[in-house]
């Protein structure tokens, strides 16, 4: 959903405080994004039966608000979100109070049960870290507030693999040739995944996947011009033949297409269709020096894959 951006755990963790629309807390805002999300669907009686969500059901929105305290340890966070407009900064218990659009009173009665909560170093859901509390003086506290939902942020299911990134199937068994790293496979992380740890799943099995199937080459261009009797530039130099202004201006089209790269003529008529770019970039340069345009772009490593055919020689 493009109005929406992802709220960093580090919110909670810092001292966010989570209120429904009546201002109440309903859990533990430091447990993991499962229990909150479970606590905040919960909110709907359908859900709270069959611990199923109906699609069909509005999603709740919910209170996030931090002290100034708690602001201060999330800081390059809350001045992202702030300048995005999904978080305000809110002068004294009054105004939040009218932010939430909440009597001051119910406000204050939630706000003073937490602060006697972290006095005693336990709230009702089991709570028992408290950072960034707001101030007793609650009128002259600063407050960042902003509205959160529960999103779709990871899909736990998927191929089952084995250890290898094989991709199995219902029996269990290795389908040959079928492999497969990140979130398309499933049971890697159990019920629940830890933060983080889905892009360390990515390079671990990403890794295993890679190493075990040989990859063949990109381009064919290199084989292409090794038949044309093109030896590598850097390898060989003397071999290459001279190509001059007239010869380069005859290979102009995509389907005879050279390019004069840094004083050397590569064909790249079987490599325009690979580009990633897109052919034309490459077609426009045909049988012309393409040194600016190429150096705009890109690094000289990456003519490292490719031979050049000849030394250009403008005349
Ligand atoms: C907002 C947000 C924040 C996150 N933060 C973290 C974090 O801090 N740490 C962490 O570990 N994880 C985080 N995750 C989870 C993590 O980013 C993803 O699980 C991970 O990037 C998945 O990588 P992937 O390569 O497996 O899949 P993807 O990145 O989803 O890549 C799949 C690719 O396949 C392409 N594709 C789909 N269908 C086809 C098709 N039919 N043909 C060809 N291509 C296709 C897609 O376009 C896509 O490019 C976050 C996720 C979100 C949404
Ligand atoms: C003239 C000779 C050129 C050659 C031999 C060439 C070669 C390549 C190669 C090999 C890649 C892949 C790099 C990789 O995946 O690591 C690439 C990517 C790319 N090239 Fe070129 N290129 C040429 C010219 C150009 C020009 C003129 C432009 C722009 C006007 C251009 C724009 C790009 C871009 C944007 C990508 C990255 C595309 C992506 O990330 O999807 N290239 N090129």
């Amino acid at each position: 959903n493009p109005g929406k951006i992802l709220a960093g755990e580090l919110m909670r963790g810092v001292g966010g405080i989570l209120m429904n629309h009546e201002g109440e807390r309903f859990c533990n805002e430091l447990g993991t994004r499962a229990y909150v999300v479970d606590k905040m669907f919960g909110h709907d009686q359908q859900y709270a039966k069959t611990k199923t969500w109906k699609v069909d059901t509005e999603i709740p929105t919910f209170s996030l608000v931090l002290s100034a305290s708690a602001a201060e340890g999330a800081q390059k966070h809350v001045d992202h979100y702030l300048n995005k407009g999904l978080l305000t900064r809110i002068e004294g218990l009054d105004a939040l109070a009218n932010w939430m659009k909440l009597p001051v009173a119910t406000v204050k009665a939630y706000l003073l049960e937490y602060q006697r909560d972290a006095k005693k170093g336990k709230d009702a859901w089991g709570k028992v870290t408290f950072n960034g509390v707001p101030q007793k003086d609650l009128s002259s506290e600063v407050f960042y507030a902003g509205t959160v939902t529960p999103v779709l942020h990871y899909c736990m299911g998927g191929l089952t693999i084995d250890q290898d990134g094989n991709v199995l199937n219902e029996s269990k068994e290795i389908i040959p040739g079928l492999h497969a790293a990140g979130e398309v496979s499933g049971g890697v992380h159990g019920d629940n995944r830890l933060g983080g740890n889905s892009l360390l799943e990515c390079t671990v099995f990403g890794t295993i996947v890679g190493k075990k199937i040989p990859i063949k080459p990109r381009n064919s261009i290199q084989s292409n011009n090794l038949q044309q009797g093109g030896g590598g530039a850097a390898d060989k130099p003397a071999e290459l033949r001279n190509i001059s202004t007239d010869e380069l201006q005859h290979h102009n089209t995509e389907d005879d297409c050279w390019v004069v790269i840094h004083g050397l003529v590569y064909d790249l008529t079987d490599f325009v269709d690979e580009h990633p770019a897109g052919p034309e970039s490459i077609t426009e340069l045909a049988g012309k020096d393409g040194t600016e345009e190429f150096q705009a772009v890109h690094g000289e490593n990456i003519l490292e894959d490719f031979d050049p055919i000849g030394t250009f020689v403008p005349v």
